[in-house]
């Protein structure tokens, strides 16, 4: 991201400090090994920024630390330069978003009241996602996959948050769909959201993303840009293999 030395024109303005940084985080579970042992991250508004790696890797313990629904054993989580040690619920007050793999709707509520009981304008959702409004009052827990998950995300859009870290967004979901619910994450992105996407489908998130890291047993393997890694898939392979060595 700073590597911009050979660029003529005048850089972008750029806000002081990103929108979500982890500096040296470690995250433990009971007394065994860490899960996550050191990872420094950031990520900036407007970036969409992948984070991947195999099962295990210690991707979901650091969204959760990032999220405040996890205390880190040590190291420092900070929003927009600000260290917080705030939890969850604070933390979405100050504009961070979660969305877990379990989709986080009621299914016994209807699209409409889950939109209602969300952050932000039902209206504001739909824009995110115009094929809800014609289930608007169907039973959530009655729509596919898929459309679960634009009502997830479409309500947690809807609350403009300024982060937003997404884990397994696409779990069990068809490669359509996927594509569907990243490219509204995409959009949202260029409107200045701060993006930190865990996705297994890799070739997918890269499509979207600006930038990567790579976790491999709890640290960070490989850093880099989306771009690099389109244009070396072989890249991709070898990261992911070393993990199984
Ligand atoms: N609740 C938990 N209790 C004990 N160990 C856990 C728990 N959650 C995750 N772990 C362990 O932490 C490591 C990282 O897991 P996780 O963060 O879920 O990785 P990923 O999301 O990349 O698959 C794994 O070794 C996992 O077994
Ligand atoms: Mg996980």
């Amino acid at each position: 991201m700073a590597d911009v030395l050979h660029v003529q024109t005048a850089p972008e303005p750029r806000a002081e400090h990103p929108a979500l940084v982890a500096d040296d985080l470690v995250i433990t579970y009971g007394a065994g090994n860490a899960a996550v042992s050191g990872v420094s991250l950031e990520v900036g508004s407007g970036e969409v920024v992948a984070l991947l790696g195999a099962n295990g890797a210690g991707k979901t313990s650091t969204l959760l630390a990032l999220a405040g629904a996890k205390d880190a054993a040590s190291g420092t989580v900070r929003i927009d330069g600000r260290a917080t040690t705030a939890p969850l619920h604070r933390r979405a007050r100050e504009g961070l978003a979660l969305l877990t793999e379990d989709r986080c709707i009621f299914g016994h509520l209807t699209v409409r009241e889950n939109l209602v009981l969300g952050r932000g304008k039902p209206a504001d959702a739909l824009a995110h996602f115009p094929e809800l409004s014609e289930h608007m009052d169907r039973q959530a827990g009655l729509l596919s996959g898929g459309q679960q998950q634009m009502l997830a995300l479409g309500r947690i859009l809807a609350g403009r948050p300024r982060i937003l870290l997404a884990d397994e967004l696409s779990l069990g979901l068809a490669p359509l769909v996927v594509k569907r619910l990243l490219a509204a994450v995409r959009q949202a992105a260029d409107d200045g959201l701060a993006v930190l996407l865990v996705e297994q489908h890799v070739h997918l998130a890269l499509e979207i993303a600006d930038r990567v890291y790579l976790m491999r047993r709890g640290r960070i393997a490989y850093a880099g840009t989306a771009a690099e890694l389109r244009a070396n898939p072989s890249l991709i392979a070898d990261l992911y293999l070393e993990q199984s060595r």
